[in-house]
């Protein structure tokens, strides 16, 4: 079956510092077309986190993909251009994340996320 979302083997790191090394590390999920898949876990587990990888929503200078491949309909996330991944999230939410436009890569220098 093919694949709408898959995640492979995505690790992120935390700073250097941290009480541990990764908020994420080594998470594989597939999300078949047409079915819903559920992350269930623990407070602090990385859910969170691993959405806003998907999304490379990820807190810029702090969160950091360490490892691992991100494919959203056969397209590798990691590697899409800024424009590629800010069209990616309004058709695949219907609209552009609060704060989106406040960051480096809109030309502005927000401190945001790594958009
Ligand atoms: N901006 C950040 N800076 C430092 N550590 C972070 C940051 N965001 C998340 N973490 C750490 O990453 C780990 C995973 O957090 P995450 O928010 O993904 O958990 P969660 O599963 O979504 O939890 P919850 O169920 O409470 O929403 C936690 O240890 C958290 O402290
Ligand atoms: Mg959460």
């Amino acid at each position: 079956m093919s694949m709408l979302l898959e995640i492979r083997r995505l690790s992120v790191a935390l700073p250097a510092g941290s009480e541990r090394e990764f908020a994420v590390q080594d998470v594989s999920i597939a999300v078949p077309r047409g079915q819903t898949v559920c992350v269930v876990g623990e407070s602090g587990s990385g859910k969170s986190v691993t959405a806003n990888a998907v999304m490379r929503l990820l807190q810029k200078n702090v969160l950091r993909v360490a490892d691992g491949e991100i494919f959203f309909e056969g397209r590798d996330l990691l590697k899409l251009d800024a424009a590629a991944m800010r069209t990616l999230r309004r058709l695949a939410h219907g609209y552009d994340f609060p704060g989106a436009h406040d960051c480096a890569e809109s030309g502005h220098d927000g401190g945001g996320s790594d958009r």
